[in-house]
């Protein structure tokens, strides 16, 4: 279900580039993500698939989704340092059309399998007001390490603008 994207293969630029611009449109349901979703020329993309660990999410053969590692920095959003260099972070989306039908959930589950096979401890980082992500890493086993204030000086989300309270999970 999840492909690791592939910056040489022209149909994964292609793949990726098409998804971001689906997702452009979807304001409302990936309002958690919005801020960071931004369109790309192939050139922009074929550089950011090249750069970050990202892998689609397909259903049936179709991209539906995607899921990111950040292995250069634990928390995906804020970019503290890496304690554990083992430690990584993800994050991911489902378009809504197919959210709310176990896909979101089967998707994040195969890659920590993945991740897991390659020695990799995992956690996640959640707005403090969204309840599906929080019910999906709570029901896949990740437990709450802290809060990430909005008052720290940084914020990793915002709706319409304004900087919410996010929490951090961390697998086992
Ligand atoms: C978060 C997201 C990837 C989950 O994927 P999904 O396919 O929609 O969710 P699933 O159908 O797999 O459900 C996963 C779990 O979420 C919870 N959930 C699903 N729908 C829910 C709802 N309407 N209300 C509350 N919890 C819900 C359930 O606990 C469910 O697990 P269960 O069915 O075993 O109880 C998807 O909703 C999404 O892309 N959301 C917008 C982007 C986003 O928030 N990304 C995460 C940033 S941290």
């Amino acid at each position: 279900m999840i492909e690791k994207m592939d910056s040489t293969k022209k149909e994964h630029v292609l793949g990726f580039k098409s998804l971001i611009k689906k997702a452009m449109k979807q304001k409302k349901h990936l309002k958690w993500v919005y801020p960071t979703i931004k369109s790309y020329d192939l050139r922009k993309a074929r550089k950011i698939i090249s750069y970050y660990d990202m892998y689609f999410i397909r259903n049936d053969n179709e991209i539906i989704g995607m899921l990111d590692v950040y292995p250069k920095n634990t928390c995906g959003n804020c970019g503290m340092p890496p304690k554990d260099p083992n430690l990584i972070d993800i994050a991911y989306f489902i378009l809504s059309e197919y959210s709310g039908k176990g896909l979101g959930k089967k998707a994040v589950q195969e890659a920590i399998m993945l991740l897991k096979s390659k020695g990799k401890k995992i956690s996640a980082c959640t707005a403090k007001i969204n309840e599906v992500s929080i019910n999906m890493l709570k029901g896949l086993g990740f437990k709450k390490v802290r809060n990430c204030s909005k008052n720290r000086g940084y914020s990793c989300y915002f709706i319409d603008g304004k900087p919410v309270d996010g929490i951090k999970w961390r697998l086992g």
